[in-house]
């Protein structure tokens, strides 16, 4: 379904009458393996997608999805815990949905992180990147339609959608807190199969550092209405082809456990900042 103004602002009404006068600042995306910082928010009021109108809601069994409103490192955050991929069947608009959501209630910045494949063979299984910049072309855009004008304009400028002030910000909290940070261009790719190993080598000779099946549709929803971004990626498994071995979902649940406390901790001192 194509959504208008009026579904977004219906969402953020019913959202209104649930959190009173408290106002997102910071809206939070968090991939495999982050989605436990949700459950950090001091003095949370969480509402299930499903008792928001329009809100996409999952329907794989046990991701029941919600979003949790309350303060992080003493900033006023909404965390999106469970979040829709293309690949589920969802269009690029409901996957992005709760962007503009967060946007109506006042929310002005985006964090967003993800696993993906390392395309960049200096790298190793992981690490963390900043994404300074994202590639997404074959598929279809997320502000396909009519535009919502009250949202941003028909052709937004994408030249800076992750925010370079906050790449500067992480990457000083990196250094602070000895984690490396490696920086680097994230790749989108719809899935669900993961990459042939053509495509991965496709994707290094058109630039790409990683390659994933998330972020793209939001960050762009995020900036076409004029929010700043930090996005982070954790290079959970050397892209296809590199190793001579193949991709599995266990190898980037293991590596989104392992690096779960440095990821976390980074997230957490760059959002005390933000
Ligand atoms: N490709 C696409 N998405 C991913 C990968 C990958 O190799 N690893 C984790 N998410």
């Amino acid at each position: 379904m194509e959504y208008t103004y009026a579904h977004y602002e219906e969402s953020a009404a019913a959202l209104r009458r649930r959190i009173g006068e408290f106002r997102p600042r910071v809206l939070m995306i968090l991939g495999s393996g982050l989605g436990f910082l949700g459950d950090l928010v001091e003095e949370p009021v969480a509402v299930p997608y499903g008792e928001i109108p329009h809100f996409p809601v999952s329907t794989a069994p046990g991701h029941q999805g919600r979003m949790v409103f309350g303060r992080l490192r003493g900033v006023e955050v909404a965390v999106m815990q469970g979040r829709t991929h293309h690949y589920e069947g969802y269009s690029y608009q409901a996957v992005a949905y709760g962007v503009r959501v967060a946007r109506l209630l006042g929310a002005e910045r985006l964090i967003v992180t993800n696993a993906a494949g390392c395309v960049n063979t200096a790298w190793r299984a992981g690490e963390l990147m900043l994404i300074t910049d994202h590639i997404k072309i074959f598929m279809e855009s997320p502000l396909r339609g009519e535009n919502l004008d009250q949202f941003g304009p028909r052709f937004p400028d994408s030249s800076h959608l992750y925010t370079p002030a906050l790449g500067e910000l992480a990457r000083r909290k990196a250094g602070e807190l000895g984690v490396t940070l490696r920086e680097g261009v994230y790749m989108y790719f719809p899935g669900p199969q993961y990459e042939t190993p053509a495509e991965v080598r496709f994707a290094r000779l058109a630039g790409a550092d990683a390659v994933g099946m998330s972020t793209a549709p939001e960050v762009i929803v995020a900036g076409h209405c004029g929010m700043e971004v930090l996005g982070f990626t954790l290079l959970s498994n050397m892209a296809a082809g590199i190793l001579d071995q193949p991709l599995s979902e266990d190898e980037v649940l293991e590596a989104a456990g392992a690096a779960r406390e440095h990821f976390s901790a980074l997230v957490l001192a760059c959002l005390e900042e933000m």
